[in-house]
């Protein structure tokens, strides 16, 4: 345990080249390896190392009805506009309308003729048309899928050298940004506890989406949005695909893809992907939830800099809650906090066997929910 991270981050920085900075923070670069060769990041192709599993989300079967997959199909969701619409939507693609950085472009706020808040992705001109398959992966994904969890689709534009999503619009704004506190004020403990079981369900959800596995690939807290309740919505669906669950496969080869600090160290080694990488990701979010340092530290002293192997270590010296992130104003409770931890080194288990799955590991908030629920009634 107390080696890999370490492993890890060795690992990420000889593929330093590939590193494609995609927000205002670097240490939130996004990784694209391939397994034979370095690629460019722009090269998002998604790849297949063994020629025996075709990689293509695209070949799920196309689910019946209005979600039926055909290529000339660009009516999807409620919303459908024109470029013309969207342009005026954003007031012109507008740096004020700017919400962030996505899988493939920029992401603007937009307000639609009658009143409704959406969210506009666009791809970016240079990136189009490498992007083109990370564009498709995510309709036909998010087509699919509709979860309180999970960002739900509105619509695209596919028009020329023009690629757009609109999704609904979550007000406010990232995780990450809540444990920065740039929203004036910090999360407390039980809203980071709903906010783990929210994206565990969403997870869940994602994992047994009717009988094949959508893994998401990129988990992170800059991905997940918070509602005005401060609830939590897993987004950005831009690298994920298609797991294989038929009987006898387990795991899809595959590119590795993802965010440095977030991926999965036996994915990285083996190009084997599962949704146990998803689970992995989330081990390293919880302990972010929960310290509130990013899982790379860059400007922390050596033992600190790789945030999981920095807290495993203090968890296992018996000093847990010096983890606690100092932002927390009130007393956490040391039994549901070190839980929290466990599950957490349980989800970022080196070796994917060792990780419980998804659904698991929302039963397990779940329970630690109810104990915190008990202790605050008893006080
Ligand atoms: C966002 O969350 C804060 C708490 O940090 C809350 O006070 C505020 O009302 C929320 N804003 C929106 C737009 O929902
Ligand atoms: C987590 O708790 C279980 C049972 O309480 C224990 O067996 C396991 O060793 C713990 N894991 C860690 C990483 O401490």
């Amino acid at each position: 345990m107390d080696s890999a991270p370490g492993l890890l981050f060795l690992c990420c920085s000889c593929i330093c080249p590939c590193f494609q900075s995609r927000r205002k923070d670097t240490e939130d670069a996004v990784l694209v390896k391939e397994s034979n060769s370095l690629a460019p990041a722009s090269s998002a192709e998604m790849g297949s190392v063994s020629g025996k599993i075709a990689a293509s989300p695209l070949r799920v079967p196309p689910s019946p009805g209005r979600f039926s997959m055909s290529p000339k199909l660009d009516r999807i969701g409620s919303v459908h506009l024109t470029m013309r619409q969207v342009a005026r939507a954003t007031q012109n693609f507008s740096p004020s309308m700017k919400l962030g950085e996505g899988g493939f472009g920029t992401v603007y706020k937009a307000q639609l003729q009658d009143g409704q808040m959406v969210a506009i992705k666009r791809a970016s001109k240079e990136n189009s048309d490498a992007l083109r398959s990370e564009f498709r992966s995510e309709i036909e994904l998010l087509a699919k899928i509709e979860h309180r969890n999970l960002v739900k689709l509105l619509g695209y534009v596919d028009k020329g050298n023009e690629r757009l999503i609109i999704t609904e619009y979550v007000p406010n704004g990232t995780l990450r940004e809540h444990l920065d506190g740039i929203h004036g004020s910090y999360l407390d403990f039980s809203q980071r506890l709903e906010i783990s079981i929210d994206i565990a369900h969403g997870l869940t959800y994602l994992h047994s989406y009717a009988g094949k596995q959508i893994i998401h690939r990129d988990v992170k807290s800059s991905n997940i949005l918070l509602t005005e309740r401060m609830r939590a919505k897993v987004a950005d669906f831009g690298f994920a695909r298609v797991g294989d669950n038929e009987a006898g496969k387990t795991h899809v080869m595959t590119k590795v893809k993802g965010t440095v600090g977030y991926l999965d160290p036996e994915y990285m080694r083996t190009f084997q992907l599962t949704p146990k990488s998803d689970v992995y990701s989330f081990g390293v979010l919880l302990i972010e939830i929960l310290t509130g340092r990013r899982p790379v530290e860059s400007r922390r002293s050596p033992e600190e800099k790789v945030t999981v192997r920095w807290a495993f270590g203090k968890y296992s010296d018996g000093e847990a809650m010096e983890l606690v992130d100092p932002q927390m104003r009130e007393a956490v409770d040391p039994t549901i906090f070190k839980k929290m931890l466990n599950l957490s080194f349980q989800c970022a288990a080196p070796t994917r066997a060792d990780r419980p799955d998804m659904q698991s590991v929302g039963e397990q908030l779940w329970a630690i929910r109810m104990k915190y629920l008990q202790l605050g009634r008893e006080e």
